[in-house]
């Protein structure tokens, strides 16, 4: 379980997140908000890349930055960030090196866990290719696959669908799923509310740094139109509802 506890970051006197307390137990979970509304940041401090002004974070009772708990979380980032000259293969390989955890399969197994790895996120044919030949989906899907190189329990995933098309997207969705059944639990950060509603058990909506909603996404929907929820979530009714009986001026 994930709890986290009157988390706040401050930057340059604003808080960018202020005062967040969530805790999350739901196999996955989505993490809903517009541009800017402090998921990056709240993602970036569970996984201990970024410091908490204030607040806690714990991963089933130790703190989530601690390196016990990082060796048990998968962590793929907004914008990840790749060797060019690497192939594919070789790039699995290093970051595995790097986090040097080891989980997974033993030494003599891993080329074949990276394969695995790959062939799962649909770039198996690409492994030897460096990635600077790679599109914007094909990296897209190396970094997820970097995610889970450590075996983790918990992945925290940010926008994962950002950048696919529909047939990655919905090939991504399926892989969550079955990591779901294999018994990992996922957070997954996104600004698309069709996905939430599609493959999350329960989600949470941030507004401007705030926690507006934490629970199951059908009690959130609560009959209406996810969008329609949404909107009301965060007090952007007036704003994107069109005014009645006004002409526009010439
Ligand atoms: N390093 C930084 N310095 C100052 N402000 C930042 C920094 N990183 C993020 N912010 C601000 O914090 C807010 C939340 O950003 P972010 O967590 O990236 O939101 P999201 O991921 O929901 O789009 C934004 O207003 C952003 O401009
Ligand atoms: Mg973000």
């Amino acid at each position: 379980m994930l709890e986290i506890s009157h988390l706040t970051k401050i930057y340059k006197g604003r808080a960018v997140v202020d005062d967040f307390s969530l805790k999350v137990d739901a196999p996955i979970f989505g993490f809903l908000g517009q541009n800017g509304a402090g998921k990056t940041t709240v993602m970036k401090m569970i996984v201990g890349l970024l410091e908490p002004t204030s607040g806690e974070i714990s991963l089933d009772g130790a703190p989530s930055a601690s390196a016990a708990s990082k060796r048990r979380i998968g962590y793929m980032p907004e914008t990840p960030y790749f060797y060019e000259n690497m192939t594919g293969l070789e790039f699995l390989k290093f970051c595995d090196e790097l986090d040097g955890s080891a989980r997974g399969p033993a030494a003599g197994a891993r080329k074949g866990h990276y394969e695995a790895l790959l062939r799962r996120v649909g770039i198996y044919e690409a492994r030897n290719a460096e990635v600077r030949t790679y599109s914007k989906g094909m990296r897209q899907r190396l970094g997820f696959a970097q995610a889970l190189v450590n075996d983790p329990e918990y992945l925290f995933l940010d926008e994962p669908l950002d950048g696919l098309d529909p047939v990655g997207r919905r090939e991504m969705k399926e892989t969550m799923l079955e990591l779901k059944k294999e018994g990992r639990r996922i957070f997954l950060n996104t600004h698309i509310l069709y996905d939430a509603e599609e493959i999350c058990d329960e989600m949470g909506v941030v507004h401007e740094g705030k926690l507006k909603y934490a629970g199951p996404v059908k009690e959130f929907a609560a009959g209406k139109p996810l969008e329609e929820r949404f909107m009301e979530a965060v007090g952007a009714r007036e704003k994107a509802a069109p005014q009645a009986h006004t002409s526009p001026r010439a």
